[in-house]
């Protein structure tokens, strides 16, 4: 699939500010700095479309984007990031749990992973999470030039095996990388699969 336009439309602090629900929407979450911005602009081919930031915790709301007036991308803000008030996170954890789950134009939901690391329980946690509210999901492994291919794989190898040890089933998974456009065609295929698809 291609992508023509691609437009921020707002940024929200909770479901009743989102968008209205009627387009197929697919959002991006996992730990702080671990590339849902740089993903986003990746897939989009756009410089600074999403806002990215060395420094964790840059993404703070709900960031909507529509691509071609037909589906929407979300930036979500990340989990795990330890210099943050308790309330704030308390409060973050409300906005993205009400989110994930009553948003329903929520076709898919990305969850990133650094495929530097070995399975962190935070993920692993919140995956299982996933699970049990029944919310449609994929992995992708994020930073992948970072690192060589015979290390990544050692290191999927792990999480293949967590995922093994608690899932029937092996969630679909990508690889990317921000500077390498690794996973873009692989990604974007994906979504128009399910955008073609897609009836509220
Ligand atoms: P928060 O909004 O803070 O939760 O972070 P985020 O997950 O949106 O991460 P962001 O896209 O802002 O990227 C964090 C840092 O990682 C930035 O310095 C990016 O340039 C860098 N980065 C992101 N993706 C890649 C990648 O694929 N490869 C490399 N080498 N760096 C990346
Ligand atoms: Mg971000």
């Amino acid at each position: 699939m291609k992508i023509k336009v691609s437009e921020f439309v707002k940024s929200s602090s909770g479901i009743e500010q989102c968008p209205p629900p009627e387009k197929a929407e697919f959002a991006f979450i996992g730990r702080s700095n671990v590339g849902k911005s740089s993903l986003i602009n990746m897939i989009t081919s756009r410089k600074s479309l999403a806002k990215t930031s060395s420094r964790p915790g840059k993404t703070q709301l709900i960031n909507h984007f529509e691509i071609d007036k037909k589906w929407l991308l979300v930036d979500l803000p990340g989990y795990g990031w330890s210099k943050v008030s308790k309330q704030k996170k308390a409060d973050w954890g409300i906005m993205i749990e009400e989110y994930l789950l009553k948003r329903e134009n929520l076709a898919c939901l990305f969850v990133l992973i650094d495929s530097r690391l070995a399975p962190q329980p935070i993920d692993y946690e919140f995956i299982a999470w996933l699970g049990e509210q029944e919310i449609p999901f994929v992995l992708v492994f994020t930073k992948t030039d970072k690192q060589s291919k015979t290390k990544f794989q050692s290191i999927k190898a792990k999480h293949v095996r967590e995922i093994k040890n608690n899932w029937e089933e092996m969630p679909m998974m990508f690889e990317s990388s921000s500077v390498d456009q690794t996973g873009r065609e692989q990604i974007l295929n994906f979504i128009g699969e399910i955008v073609s698809d897609f009836k509220m």
